[in-house]
């Protein structure tokens, strides 16, 4: 055969094929999400996202061990409170879950770096990212409670804040309560394009914050939208995001590419709960590989063109990459 051109060539071994390889991750790129319950001692297995943990106050610390052992040095914090009300105040409580488990967490392991999720679903008792006017999420006076709660954990010691309630204007608002008090270097890495998507199902089971009526589409993205997550990307470039979120990640790698080409931030994508939850239950049932469908799956993320990807597959990933899985 006359043939001249032969890509096979660069597939011939595993030398070369490394060599060429155009997607190179690294686990410094990786966050591991973990749940702090305030009412916990030790630890519970969480059966909507099976080998997940919530973590006791007391045992946050084998959380951040275990991260540390598989080469894994960042996590986000999620918060489940003893109390709930309903304007979610325990989520500026300055001996709250969340402010304490940075306190626990900085003093044995101060350079493990503590993102920290600030949302009030987790907090109000109906389950909402807001304080409710009528029946539905009144976005101005969600702002006032989102910076108390942003700067209780600026306080507490975080490192970054990662705001996922989708309100309008909230990074600015966040930005200029961490400025006016002295935060002026905590980066704030907003999750931009948050779509309403049924691939919450497992976290809001493990976080305890299902909305108790009606949805969250008024307040989170409509998954038939593209140019909109260009929109909500660009306000919070302009608001003064310092990292941009597509999130979840697998079913919108289209976004992920679109945004992360459009806008000079890095971009952070969330694998979440349901895109785990399928691939563990998956490989549980024999029907693919789990492993190999991680690996694969995480690749594609960054190949989209995300720089960091939170998963609860962090530990596992850190190992497969350093392999050059
Ligand atoms: C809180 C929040 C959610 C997730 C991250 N932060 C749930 C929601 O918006 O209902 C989802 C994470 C996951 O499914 O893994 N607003
Ligand atoms: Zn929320």
């Amino acid at each position: 055969m006359d043939l001249t051109i032969r890509p096979r060539r660069l597939r011939g071994n595993a030398g070369i094929r490394a060599l060429c390889r155009e997607t190179r991750m690294s686990p410094d790129s990786l966050i591991y999400p973990i749940f702090v319950d305030e009412t916990l001692q030790g630890t519970r297995h969480i059966d909507a996202l099976d080998g997940q943990y919530q973590y006791g106050l007391d045992s946050v610390h084998l959380a951040v061990e275990d991260c540390l052992a598989a080469g894994v040095t960042k996590c986000i914090l999620f918060g489940l409170p003893a109390k709930k009300d309903a304007i979610g105040s325990s989520a500026w409580d300055e001996h709250g879950v969340v402010q304490e488990a940075i306190r626990r967490i900085k003093a044995k392991y101060p350079d493990f770096y503590v993102i920290t999720d600030v949302c009030m679903c987790e907090y109000t008792d109906h389950g909402h990212c807001g304080v409710l006017h009528d029946h539905d999420v009144d976005n101005d006076l969600t702002l006032e409670v989102l910076c108390k709660e942003t700067l209780s954990h600026a306080m507490a010691g975080a490192d970054m804040v990662a705001p996922s309630d989708m309100m309008d204007g909230r990074v600015a608002a966040m930005r200029k309560t961490l400025d006016d008090n002295g935060f002026e270097n905590v980066p704030i890495m907003a999750y931009s394009a948050k779509y309403a998507s049924a691939f919450y199902g497992p976290f809001r089971s493990a976080a305890g914050s299902c909305p108790s009526f009606g949805d969250r589409k008024s307040y989170q993205m409509d998954c038939h939208n593209r140019k909109e997550a260009l929109r909500e990307c660009a306000l919070d470039v302009e608001e003064g995001a310092d990292i941009i979120m597509v999130k979840p990640a697998l079913s919108y790698l289209d976004v992920i590419r679109e945004c992360s080409d459009a806008f000079d931030l890095p971009m952070c994508a969330y694998s979440v709960s349901g895109e785990y939850a399928m691939i563990r239950t998956a490989g549980q049932a024999g029907l693919i590989d789990e492993y190999k469908v991680m690996c694969e799956s995480a690749v594609s993320i960054f190949r989209a063109g995300a720089n960091i990807l939170i998963t609860y597959y962090a530990k596992e990933l850190a190992q497969a990459m350093k392999k050059g899985d």
